[in-house]
């Protein structure tokens, strides 16, 4: 029996000259969260990380439109690249459905998809979480240093609090519930700590 496996590197050099180091390793953390919320499920490992590697190609700078959803996008950008590949059809509409419903949206959905868009909502809290938050402010270039511009702390903070209840509502394994929980005290400690050092002013 042959069995289809797809270039791993060429893919991860597709996704490093999309999106760079932040879509890389957002691709490998949701990779290793997968398999760490997905013990004792019965799922397509490969499927999983084609899909964590391909979810937000849609978002990056070569292919984002305004008004185009990202996820429709990458599931257009996917299904190219899989054919291309020769990629079996049967999976490659496994890795389609996690890629167009990585942000929810289906019930029903196959292990895989709920993997993927579990893990995603994950990245989203803990100490990750956070930090994702603040590097995506606005910046400019000003002497050689780059600075938030019109939005500053305060509104990264805001959205990373945002992130706790909504990216909660996303999970729907409980493995998936129960990292989340601990990652929401990371960010607690976190929260207090910031507050105690500035009396809120950032
Ligand atoms: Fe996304
Ligand atoms: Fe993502």
């Amino acid at each position: 029996m042959i069995l289809h496996m797809i270039d791993r590197s060429a893919v991860e050099r597709l996704t490093y000259e999309y999106g760079g180091d932040w879509e890389v390793n957002h691709a490998r953390r949701l990779v290793q969260t997968i398999a760490a919320i997905g013990k004792g499920l019965a799922y397509d490992q490969e499927v999983v990380w084609i899909a964590a590697h391909l979810h937000d190609w849609g978002s990056c700078p070569k292919w984002a439109k305004e008004g185009v959803n990202h996820s429709v996008k990458s599931k257009t950008l996917a299904e190219r690249y899989l054919q291309k590949a020769g990629y079996p059809p049967d999976r490659t509409a496994l890795v389609l459905e996690a890629i167009e419903f990585h942000h929810g949206g289906s019930e029903g959905r196959s292990t895989e998809a709920i993997l993927l868009s579990d893990a995603d909502a994950l990245d989203a809290l803990g100490v990750i979480g956070v930090l994702r938050e603040f590097a995506m402010l606005p910046c400019e270039y000003r002497g050689g240093y780059s600075f938030p511009t019109v939005l500053g702390l305060r509104d990264a903070y805001e959205r990373a609090q945002m992130r706790k209840d909504n990216s909660f509502r996303m999970l729907r394994l409980e493995a998936s519930r129960k990292l989340a929980r601990a990652r929401i005290k990371e960010m607690d400690r976190l929260f207090a700590q910031l507050q105690k050092e500035t009396a809120g002013c950032f």
